[in-house]
């Protein structure tokens, strides 16, 4: 770690961190069945249960090992993982009361019905075998009736790439600028184009999930 990381680290460490993030939120509404996905000879998809994760070897990545226990023993997410060997090759986590988006500090409530897809993480041997497209259609086959969040930065298209293969739209754009304990928040839909600026943190999660 360098000298300027090492100062960002201890500034956001102590709150005072400032930064201009942005992230492109996807929404894919309820709908009918879709049929599941064709999984990879050898794989098997499910969600993992706290007590399995160092025996699937769970690889860390988003979250560490005991933050990982932790947010499945507090029971309001669950870990998909494809599985193959005795080892989880990739996973996502489907959040369904509350939308932890560490990116931003933020946390939003989810309206019943909805959930919050993310933290995806395929390990790089395991990349471009459909594993990220086949967890997003094994939940969508699993459970059709919920309306489904996710987002990604902008730079990322790989992920761009993949909405766009599960034909999920993107909604909006949320921009956030953070100067130590003051943020402000900017929305930006992409159905009409129209902006909010100065989006209350209070008005956020009916911003970011609420019914347009
Ligand atoms: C992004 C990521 C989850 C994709 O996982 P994956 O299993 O390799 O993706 P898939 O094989 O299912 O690919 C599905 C589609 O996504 C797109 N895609 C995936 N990787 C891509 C890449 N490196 N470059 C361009 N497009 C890519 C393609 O359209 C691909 O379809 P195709 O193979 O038919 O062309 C994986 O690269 C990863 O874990 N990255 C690091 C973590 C990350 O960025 N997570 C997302 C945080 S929001």
């Amino acid at each position: 770690m360098n000298a300027s990381d090492l100062l960002a680290y201890y500034l956001h460490r102590l709150g005072l961190s400032c930064y201009r993030r942005q992230l492109v939120f996807y929404c894919r509404q309820a709908g009918a069945p879709q049929p599941p996905p064709q999984l990879p000879d050898g794989f098997e998809f499910r969600f993992v249960k706290p007590g399995e994760l160092e025996s699937l070897h769970y690889p860390g990545g988003w979250l560490k090992l005991p933050a990982a226990r932790q947010w499945l023993e507090r029971g309001d997410s669950d870990m998909l993982a494809s599985i193959q060997g005795g080892r989880i090759c990739s996973y996502l986590w489907v959040e369904r009361h509350i939308a932890r988006i560490d990116y931003l500090d933020l946390e939003a409530r989810l309206p019943p019905g909805h959930v919050y897809i993310s933290k995806v993480l395929v390990l790089p041997q395991w990349r471009r075998h459909g594993l990220a497209r086949a967890m997003y259609q094994f939940i969508l086959s699993r459970e059709p009736s919920l309306t489904m969040h996710s987002a990604c930065v902008k730079e990322n298209l790989p992920m761009l790439r993949l909405f766009a293969q599960l034909q999920w739209g993107p909604r909006l754009i949320l921009t956030v600028w953070k100067l130590a304990f003051l943020r402000w928040y900017r929305v930006e839909r992409t159905a009409d184009g129209s902006i909010r600026r100065h989006v209350r943190a209070g008005d956020l999660p009916a911003e970011l999930f609420g019914d347009d």
